[in-house]
């Protein structure tokens, strides 16, 4: 089969045997994929044995084969997923994923548009109900979250789960009048900048504090601003770790709560409650079927080939792109 792979710390196009579906696995025929700041962050990471890495961790394709023990899936099935950080990536004409982490493709959108959404809505829906404990279904409706990094993958899909689901306030954060308009499109209420004094602009708009932050880029720079910016008792979730030690003690006197999200932990441990991605997928195709929720496709790059992956690395190293990049078809 045909396959993108990393050799040499190079993209190249290879060739590479057909994978085999373990016990709870799908093979997966690849229509589109997207691409993630974990793709370019993996490019630089050599394999044990030096062999070809597969990237690539955002599929949407057709089944056309399962495991013995599969039980959520058929062949012919078509579906959206994310995959696992230690198995090989998804830039290959097959690919073999285990069936709990999978869901069924939204039938309303196409291969392309369905490939933009499962990595970053499974960290979003992960970070915004889970670690963040946001109610389902407008409990929470009225109170503030602030997104930092609202245009990007994670924050296209965020904005939508925090304000059209959960009826928060959203705040979003975005430098560029076009990603700002982005933002207030998704349903941003307000938006201010990341590069400029985001409690200030906060207290401009009347907002003196918030009770969520999402925060999705550039989390050390942004600590000790989102530390001033939380409401006592207010909880705060990075998805990107810490470079250096953070001034934790500036939560402290706000009994604030601080939790990471990383969506590749279920698969990586493969923990018990695993299964919750293909639930969580399943619920959002639904949503997206019934018109509540958009897909966040910024941009078609063109076929799915080593040079193209290798132009969509670049814009996403750039740190400016709007939505998601897909690649679609061999
Ligand atoms: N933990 C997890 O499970 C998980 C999952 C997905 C992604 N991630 C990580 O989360 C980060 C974001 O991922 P993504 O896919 O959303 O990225 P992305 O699509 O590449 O994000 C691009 C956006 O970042 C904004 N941005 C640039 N510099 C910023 C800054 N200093 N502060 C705030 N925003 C800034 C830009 O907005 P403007 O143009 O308006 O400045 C741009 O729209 C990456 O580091 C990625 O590796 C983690």
């Amino acid at each position: 089969m045909k396959a993108i792979a990393v050799i040499d710390h190079t993209l190249q196009d290879i060739d590479l045997p057909l994978p085999q579906a373990g016990a709870r696995d799908l093979l997966v025929k690849v229509a589109a994929i997207s691409v993630n700041p974990i793709d370019h962050k993996m490019r630089g990471a050599a394999t044990e044995d030096g062999s070809p890495r597969v990237l690539g961790w955002d599929v949407a394709g057709v089944v056309t084969a399962v495991g013995p023990s599969v039980t959520l899936f058929k062949a012919g099935d078509e579906v959206y997923y994310a995959g696992s950080l230690v198995r090989p990536g998804a830039n290959s004409e097959y690919h073999v994923v285990d069936e709990r982490i999978v869901g069924r493709k939204p039938s309303t959108l196409d291969f392309a548009q369905a490939a933009a959404l499962p990595l970053t809505s499974i960290t979003a829906w992960e970070a915004i109900y889970e670690r963040l404990g946001v109610k389902h279904g407008g409990g929470d409706q009225g109170k503030t979250i602030l997104i930092v990094g609202g245009a990007g993958g994670v924050g296209s899909i965020a904005i939508q789960l925090a304000s059209k689901l959960a009826r928060l306030t959203v705040i979003a954060t975005a430098s560029r009048p076009e990603s700002a308009a982005w933002c207030r499109k998704l349903g941003a209420e307000h938006v201010i900048d990341h590069s400029g004094d985001m409690p200030a602009q906060l207290k401009a708009l009347g907002i003196a504090e918030v009770d969520f932050i999402l925060c999705l880029n550039e989390f050390d720079h942004h600590f000790p601003a989102m530390a001033e910016a939380l409401a006592p008792q207010g909880k705060l979730c990075s998805i990107v770790k810490n470079e250096r030690p953070l001034a934790l003690e500036l939560l402290f006197p706000k009994s604030a709560t601080l939790v990471f999200e990383l969506m590749f932990t279920r698969s990586m441990f493969e923990t018990a409650d695993m299964i919750e991605q293909h639930k969580l997928l399943t619920i959002l195709a639904g949503l997206i079927d019934e018109g509540r929720i958009t897909t966040t496709l910024g941009e078609v790059i063109g076929s799915i080939s080593a040079a193209n992956i290798a132009k969509a690395h670049a814009a996403l190293e750039a740190r400016r792109t709007i939505g998601k990049l897909v690649l679609s078809g061999f």
